[in-house]
């Protein structure tokens, strides 16, 4: 069975979050459970890209409106991630530094789309599933299923993952030209509220999606920024699968970028060896709990509570905790949080900005990672975190409440957990952190307890190889 999947990202060719931890990691253990599994996405200006060779195996032209595209489609040549990697390279569209935020986005990501198309529609031997994950991948099922042009793809079925709905890739109807040779009796299925919505598209025509946990299935049909309805109605298309990690990379036993390895034995030593030398490097005291933050710092993530936090660590909880935050997202939050690292050298610091391998570090080193997120689709932090034997404390949404039992609730429980993104509860939470850091023994215990879990992809890849069978027993 030959499955492509469709993304914007994948570690660790080029990355903003976890979306490309899944696409990166995802195809590698679905190929080790049989299938082949590839991945397409756009050629970036990255590290990775200019320091491996890749061939060019197809050249074509694709039509934006009236204006011509050519295109390539690079082949990485020694399958060293695990899956055979593709890129759409498109000079002066498809060639830039960074994944998003360019004001021509929908050029690109529909140009990236078609050229797929196009590409695919030329191959003798055609996939077996089309996987797209997240909007800029959302108008394939549409253009695969209702253009004369894609005609040789329409037997194919799709499966759409949501990771996130809160984006959805909206462009106005103006842009309609740009879709090549569509039954315009059809275009009913791009629109929602008068705006072409490639999720929305990608929901109502594919065969099947998936939304990456359980808790997030369901809460897509209440809260999905506008498409709760869409949700609510396309329900019994959809089914949740929780991601997993990758445990080549994401191992505190093995993983190169930390300072100290170590195993779920040697975890109280290795793990104070790696908290020295990051509180060296922030300027902190090794003997205080440290509480890390790793991510987007945008209101979905609760990131704009994070300054009143951190005074209230230091007035309520007198400085008994430190707190430490990587990430880079709404100017607002970024500048709030570096004026605040120098006011309060000695309790908060931040790295604004991304940094891989300073991530690893703080998995391994942190006592506590902090999420207060107001949706949480799947969350990855959370899972390294289990992994790295640093207790997660975290909101009840989405994919944290599916992944985190609170060690007060459930007698096997090994996190934080609590209700709302406010200021008071994520306060009581913190709390609860600072006395359990107090008692050695159960902090060793959780670690232990945690440490021991397995949320590697092994057991959700199997998850997407069974719902791809199914789907290829209708065709
Ligand atoms: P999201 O995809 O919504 O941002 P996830 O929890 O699924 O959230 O994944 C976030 C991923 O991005 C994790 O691998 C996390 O370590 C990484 N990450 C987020 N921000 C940064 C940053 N500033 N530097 C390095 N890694 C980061
Ligand atoms: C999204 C979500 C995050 C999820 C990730 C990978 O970016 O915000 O919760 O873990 O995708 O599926």
């Amino acid at each position: 069975m030959q499955v492509v999947h469709l993304s914007a990202e994948c570690y660790p060719v080029a990355k903003v979050g976890g979306l490309g931890d899944v696409v990166g990691a995802l195809p590698k253990y679905q190929n080790s459970l049989g299938i082949q599994a590839s991945v397409v996405m756009p050629y970036y200006k990255k590290k990775f890209i200019s320091e491996n060779h890749f061939d060019s195996i197809f050249e074509g032209s694709l039509a934006l409106g009236t204006t011509l595209f050519n295109f390539k489609v690079l082949k990485e040549t020694t399958d060293k991630l695990g899956f055979p990697l593709f890129l759409i390279y498109i000079s002066g569209l498809l060639d830039r530094e960074e994944i998003y935020s360019y004001p021509d986005e929908t050029e690109q990501f529909i140009a990236f789309q078609l050229a797929f198309l196009e590409w695919a529609s030329q191959l003798k031997k055609k996939p077996d599933i089309v996987h797209c994950h997240d909007h800029h991948t959302g108008l394939i099922p549409f253009l695969m299923y209702h253009s004369r042009r894609y005609k040789k793809l329409a037997h194919i079925p799709t499966v759409v993952t949501v990771h996130n709905a809160e984006y959805q890739g909206w462009f106005g109807w103006d842009k309609l030209s740009y879709l090549p040779d569509i039954d315009l009796s059809k275009t009913g299925l791009l629109d929602w509220n008068g705006t072409i919505n490639p999720l929305a598209a990608a929901i109502k025509c594919c065969w099947r999606f998936t939304a990456v946990s359980p808790t997030y299935l369901e809460e897509l049909s209440y809260n999905s920024n506008g498409l709760e309805y869409l949700f609510a109605g396309e329900k019994q298309k959809g089914v949740g699968i929780i991601n997993g990690i990758d445990t080549d990379i994401w191992n505190p036993e093995t993983d190169s970028m930390l300072m100290s390895n170590y195993t779920t034995k040697t975890a109280k030593k290795g793990k104070l060896e790696n908290k020295r030398w990051i509180s060296k490097e922030f300027g902190f005291a090794v003997t205080k709990p440290l509480i890390a933050f790793i991510g987007r710092l945008v209101g979905e993530k609760g990131a704009d509570l994070l300054p009143q936090v951190i005074l209230n660590c230091i007035t309520e909880l007198h400085s008994k905790v430190n707190i430490l935050i990587l990430g880079s997202g709404l100017a607002d939050i970024e500048d709030e949080l570096t004026i605040l690292s120098k006011k309060h050298k000695k309790q908060f610091n931040c790295f604004i900005g991304y940094n891989e391998t300073l991530s690893h570090r703080i998995y391994a080193s942190a006592d506590f990672i902090l999420m207060p997120s107001r949706i949480e689709p799947c969350g990855l932090n959370q899972l390294y975190a289990l992994r790295y034997g640093t207790i997660p404390i975290v909101r009840n949404t989405g994919g944290l409440k599916d992944t985190v039992i609170d060690y007060e609730i459930d007698a096997n429980g090994y996190g934080i957990c609590f209700n709302d993104t406010n200021i008071k509860s994520i306060m009581e939470a913190i709390h609860r952190a600072v006395t359990s850091y107090q008692s050695p023994s159960q902090l060793q215990l959780l670690r232990t307890r945690m440490m021991a879990l397995d949320f590697s992809w092994s057991k959700s890849a199997n998850h997407y190889v069974n719902l791809y069978k199914n789907l290829i027993i209708k065709t």
